[in-house]
């Protein structure tokens, strides 16, 4: 039988990717995102419905579910939408925190909420959740962007023993960078001159170059098809050879020897 895949942010990005690659292997896809109006792509491939969804708007969220399942069935629900406030906390105001935190976290903890009732009658069903590199591994500058994507990860370890009981599967993305409009119209920030010189530090890895060196979204939407699709009871995929490389390494050596490492390339 035909399975289906709902999606959030798949105006860009990983979630479009991803989206276009599930249709691709056959799948019946649910492209959501805040500005369907402006969708040329995905709305002219068959298989693929696009809806209108911003995960900070939680009565929105329950009626396009409802709406949703109503209709059809639900296999996979990919929690995607995201981006990144980056700086250092002096520099951010409370708007911006709270924007972060309710996109981030609170949209991943509100679309899985009004599913899971559906998934637990159905005895079957998948949530895969996108975090980051930056959600198992903390990193200068990405203090409140880190605050939501661990908060996430370990939401979803909770959330993965609470669902087994029935048949349920929670599942983690956590990629390194991505060449996506994550680094540019995605992200907000600030800036505060007594942080210039570490945040100069920071900005290297942002290069042209650096950037050129990322994971392109099709590889990470191969990674969340094999997610979907593998059968395993397996919690998290690190995905893109930069975020395997710092994890392994953080297993290798142990977190406190890699934190002294880490906060030597930045002193
Ligand atoms: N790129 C990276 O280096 C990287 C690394 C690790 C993890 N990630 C994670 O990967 C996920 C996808 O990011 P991306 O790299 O594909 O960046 P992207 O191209 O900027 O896509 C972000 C998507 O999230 C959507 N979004 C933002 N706020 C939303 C809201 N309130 N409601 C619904 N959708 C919203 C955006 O929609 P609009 O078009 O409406 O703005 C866009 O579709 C994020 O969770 C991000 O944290 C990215």
């Amino acid at each position: 039988m035909q399975k289906s895949i709902f999606i959030t942010g798949a105006s860009t990005g990983l979630g479009k990717e991803t989206a276009k690659l599930f249709q691709s292997k056959g799948w019946n896809v649910i492209a959501t995102m805040r500005t369907p109006e402006n969708e040329t792509e995905l709305s002219k491939l068959e298989n693929v419905t696009v809806l209108k969804l911003d995960v900070t708007d939680p009565i929105q969220i329950q009626e396009v579910v409802n709406q949703v399942i109503a209709k059809q069935s639900v296999d996979v629900v990919l929690n995607n939408a995201g981006y990144g406030l980056i700086g250092p906390l002096e520099a951010l105001n409370d708007g911006q925190i709270i924007r972060q935190i309710n996109t981030n976290l609170l949209g991943v903890i509100r679309v899985c909420k009004a599913f899971t009732p559906y998934f637990r009658r159905k005895r079957t069903g998948s949530f895969i959740n996108v975090t980051s590199m930056f959600g198992l591994i903390g990193y200068p500058t990405c203090s409140i962007y880190a605050a939501t994507k661990f908060a996430v990860d370990g939401f979803s370890e909770c959330m993965a023993y609470d669902l087994a009981h029935f048949g349920v599967k929670v599942k983690i993305i956590a990629p390194g960078g991505i060449q996506t409009e994550f680094t540019g119209r995605s992200m907000d920030g600030g800036q505060d001159e007594a942080y210039q010189e570490l945040v100069e530090k920071v900005s290297k890895g942002y290069s042209a170059e650096k950037v050129s060196q990322f994971s392109t979204p099709e590889s990470i939407a191969n990674t969340i098809y094999e997610a979907a699709t593998d059968d395993k009871n397996q919690l998290r995929y690190i995905a893109g050879s930069d975020a395997i490389a710092l994890y392994e390494e953080r297993l290798a050596m142990g977190a406190e020897a890699q934190y002294r490492k880490i906060q030597t390339m930045f002193m």
